[in-house]
C-alpha cells in the first residue's frame, strides 16, 4: 500500500503536474505523504476511489442509519459534509455517540503539518468541520502542529522555518473560530516533554521497525526520525498526554477516548494507534474521515501548499477576490462543453467539474445545490455561470476568514498555545460525570 517517497519530484500530485498527463499507468496510491489517483492506460489521472480506500484500510462507510443516530443523539442535523459523503468513513464513531449519550467524557483531536506559511481552502475544510463538531458536542479539542514531522520528512526545511509555519498556521486555525476556553493548539517542538513524552516512549516501545515498515512503507534508507514520528502523532490521541486538561490521575484519564476528524490519508497512523492503545490499556481513538478537496486541475489530486510554486492549483486563504476569480476562471477544470451552444445542447458533467465539486463543500443549501447540478447536466447552466456562483461563494468564505484573522493578535495565539486548563460543558441533557 503505502510507498515511501524520498524524491521530492514524486510528491507532486499528478493532476497538478503537467507531465502527469503522459504518465505511465499506475495504481491509486494514498498514504500520509502522497495522494494520487489511478493513471489509466490512456495516461489520464482518475478520481480517487474512496470506496476502495475503505476496503483497503478496513474502515466503515458512514451509512444512513449512523447519520440518523447522530441526529437523534446530538439533536443536530448532520453537517453538510456528512450528508454529502465528503465525510464518508469512520472507525467506532458509535462509541463516541454512546459516550455522548451517557454524558461520559471524550475529546476531539486533529492536527496539521505546517508545510508552508499559508493555508488553502482544502486545509480549512477539516477545521471547519472540527469546529462544528466542537460546537455540537461541547468538548475539548486539541490541535497538534507537527512542525517536527515537516522537518523530518523534507530535506529542504530548517527547524526555524517549520516553527515559524506553526505560528502562522496557528493564527489561521484560530481564525476558523475556535473557542479558546475549549481549544488547545500546540507545536510539537514546544509541547514535547512531560506527560506527552512519557506517552511517546510508551508508544514507541510497542512499535517494531517491521511494523512501521509494513504500515508506512519505510525502508533501510529512511531516516530514523520518520520511523519514530508515528509515536508522536499517536501519543496525542491519549487523554493522559494532557494532564492540564483532564487531570493528573492517569487511572481515570486513561479511559477517556478521543474522536479524530481527519482526511483519510492519516488513517494508517491511527490504525497503529488503536492497536497500541489496546496494549497500553488506554481508550482506543475513534475516527471520522473526510475525502480531499480536489486541486483546481481536477479529480485525482489534492491541493498542496508546499508544491504550488506557480500558484495555480489551490485557492489560498490569503488570496484576494480577484485572484480567486482569476484562478477559478483560468484553472478550474470544467465538466462543461467547449462552446455555449454545445453546452446547451449536450449539457455538462458536474461530477468532474471542479467548480461544482467546490460548491458541494461550500454551499449549505441541499436543494439549491441539487438544482445547480441538474441545470448544469441539462445544459441550462453554462460553465461561466457555474464558475461565477463558485467564485462568489469562495470570495465570501475567504473574506469572512480574513476578517476574523485580522483580529487574531500575537496574544490570542499565545493564549491558545499556552498549557492551561480548559472548560467545557458536554451533553447538556446529561449530568456531567
Ligand atoms: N500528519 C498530519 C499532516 O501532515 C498532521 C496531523 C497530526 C493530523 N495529527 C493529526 C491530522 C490528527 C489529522 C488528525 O497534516
Amino acid at each position: 500500500m503505502a510507498s515511501e517517497l524520498e524524491a521530492p519530484a514524486q510528491e507532486v500530485p499528478p493532476a497538478a503536474n503537467p507531465e502527469a498527463q503522459t504518465a505511465a499507468p499506475s495504481k491509486q496510491s494514498v498514504d500520509p505523504w502522497n495522494v494520487a489517483g489511478e493513471v489509466g492506460e490512456d495516461g489520464k489521472v482518475k478520481a480517487i476511489d474512496y470506496h476502495k480506500l475503505v476496503e483497503d484500510f478496513g474502515t466503515k462507510l458512514i451509512d444512513q442509519a449512523l447519520l440518523d443516530r447522530f441526529e437523534r443523539v446530538t439533536g443536530h442535523k448532520p453537517h453538510r459534509f456528512m450528508r454529502r459523503q465528503i465525510v464518508f468513513s469512520e472507525r467506532d464513531l458509535g462509541v463516541i455517540l454512546d459516550r455522548y449519550e451517557k454524558g461520559e467524557p471524550f475529546f476531539l483531536y486533529t492536527g496539521r503539518g505546517p508545510s508552508s506559511d499559508s493555508m488553502h481552502i482544502g486545509h480549512t475544510q477539516v477545521f471547519d468541520f472540527c469546529k462544528w463538531l466542537q460546537d455540537v458536542f461541547d468538548v475539548p479539542l486539541v490541535i497538534m502542529l507537527t512542525d517536527d514531522e515537516k522537518f523530518l520528512f523534507s530535506e529542504k526545511r530548517t527547524v526555524e522555518e517549520v516553527i515559524g509555519y506553526s505560528r502562522a498556521n496557528c493564527r489561521d486555525i484560530i481564525s476558523i473560530g475556535f473557542d479558546p476556553a475549549k481549544t488547545f493548539i500546540f507545536s510539537d517542538y514546544e509541547f514535547m516533554g512531560g506527560a506527552f513524552y512519557k506517552n511517546v516512549t510508551r508508544f514507541a516501545r510497542m512499535v517494531t521497525y517491521n511494523t512501521a515498515k509494513a504500515i508506512f512503507g519505510f525502508n533501510e534508507s529512511s531516516n530514523i526520525g520518520k520511523i519514530h514520528f508515528a509515536s508522536i502523532q499517536g501519543a496525542t490521541a491519549f487523554a493522559t498526554t494532557f494532564p492540564h486538561i483532564f487531570g493528573e490521575d492517569e487511572k481515570k484519564t486513561a479511559t477517556i477516548p478521543c474522536l479524530i476528524p481527519c482526511a483519510i490519508d492519516q488513517d494508517p497512523y491511527f490504525r497503529l494507534t488503536r492497536d497500541c492503545a489496546a496494549r497500553l490499556k488506554y481508550a482506543k481513538p475513534s475516527l471520522i474521515h473526510s475525502r480531499f478537496l480536489d486541486a483546481l486541475q481536477g479529480p485525482g489530486s489534492k491541493m498542496s501548499a508546499s508544491i504550488d510554486v506557480l500558484n495555480t492549483s489551490a485557492i489560498f486563504m490569503k488570496d484576494t477576490p480577484k485572484q480567486i476569480k482569476d484562478k477559478i476562471n483560468k484553472y478550474a477544470f470544467s465538466g462543461g462543453q467547449e462552446t455555449a451552444e454545445q453546452q446547451r445542447e449536450l449539457g455538462g458533467n458536474p461530477d468532474v467539474d471542479v467548480s461544482y465539486q467546490y460548491l458541494q463543500f461550500f454551499m449549505e443549501d441541499d436543494e439549491e445545490l441539487r438544482t445547480i447540478g441538474q441545470n448544469y447536466r441539462e445544459g441550462k447552466l453554462l460553465t461561466g455561470e457555474l464558475k461565477a456562483i463558485c467564485i462568489k461563494h469562495l470570495q465570501e468564505y475567504v473574506a469572512a476568514f480574513q476578517e476574523r484573522r485580522s483580529k487574531v493578535t500575537d496574544e490570542v495565539v499565545a493564549n491558545f498555545m499556552s498549557v492551561r486548563p480548559l472548560t467545557w460543558g458536554g451533553n447538556p441533557r446529561v449530568q456531567r460525570t
